[in-house]
């Protein structure tokens, strides 16, 4: 797909075209992974709560889309050989923990996984992707918009569902909390050079995340809340 005049401009614009571009390629694994685990909740909800498997059909539908923003704007930076291999295989065990929940029949903690943490991390860097955008005047204003919004309602549904439908489980999503964060972590320390090249603290996108975890957890178990 050759890149549009806009993207050219954009690219100009860019003190570090090449680190944006890499960063633009990772949310768009992340979009890949939401899209997979969103699209195998809705698979394992069927029948028997169609509201659910409405909503989650829903939701990988427009991670799908998600994906494909972030990687054409990955490729019209025009940055070829991007090397995401450890980042990928991060993104790789975070997709096999989560349908592995599933498949175990833990569909809670594939919403932990996904609409609390992975998307409390997306929406920490969709921020920082707004915010620095509208600073260059660099438009895509309704797409940035569509997304963001979309990605809220992903959040709140599946916080919503995460708080009310826990019961029971609590040291066991404890124990998976703290597997989906290490990865996360992980993630953060590959992509750390990459985020302090644009001035960006990778312990801020931790903080956002851990916030989100420790607001279910005190949702649910006030106790819990103190331990993370
Ligand atoms: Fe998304
Ligand atoms: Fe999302």
């Amino acid at each position: 797909m050759p890149a549009p005049a806009k993207m050219l401009i954009l690219q100009r614009r860019l003190e570090h075209p090449a680190t944006v571009a890499h960063l633009f390629a990772v949310l768009a694994e992340g979009e890949r992974v939401a899209a997979n685990v969103a699209a195998a909740q809705s698979r394992y909800c069927g029948d028997m709560d169609s509201r659910l498997a409405v909503f989650f059909r829903h939701q990988a539908r427009q991670e799908k889309f998600h994906n494909r923003a972030f990687y054409w704007g990955a490729r019209c930076l025009q940055v070829r050989g991007t090397l995401l291999r450890r980042e990928i295989a991060l993104f790789d065990t975070l997709e096999h923990a989560l349908l592995q929940a599933l498949t175990e029949g833990r569909l809670c903690e594939s919403v932990l996984g996904l609409q609390v943490i992975l998307e409390a991390l997306g929406e920490a860097f969709l921020e920082t992707v707004d915010r620095r955008m509208d600073q260059l005047d660099m438009g895509f204003k309704r797409l940035r918009h569509t997304i963001r919004c979309q990605e809220q309602a992903h959040q709140d549904f599946g916080k919503h569902y995460f708080y009310r439908s826990n019961d029971g489980c609590g040291d066991a999503l404890d124990i998976a909390a703290d597997r989906y964060l290490a990865i996360v972590e992980e993630l953060l320390q590959v992509i750390a050079p990459k985020l302090q090249q644009l001035e960006l603290d990778p312990e801020y996108y931790l903080r956002a995340v851990l916030r989100a975890v420790q607001q279910g957890a005190a949702q649910v178990n006030p106790a819990a809340s103190s331990r993370l």
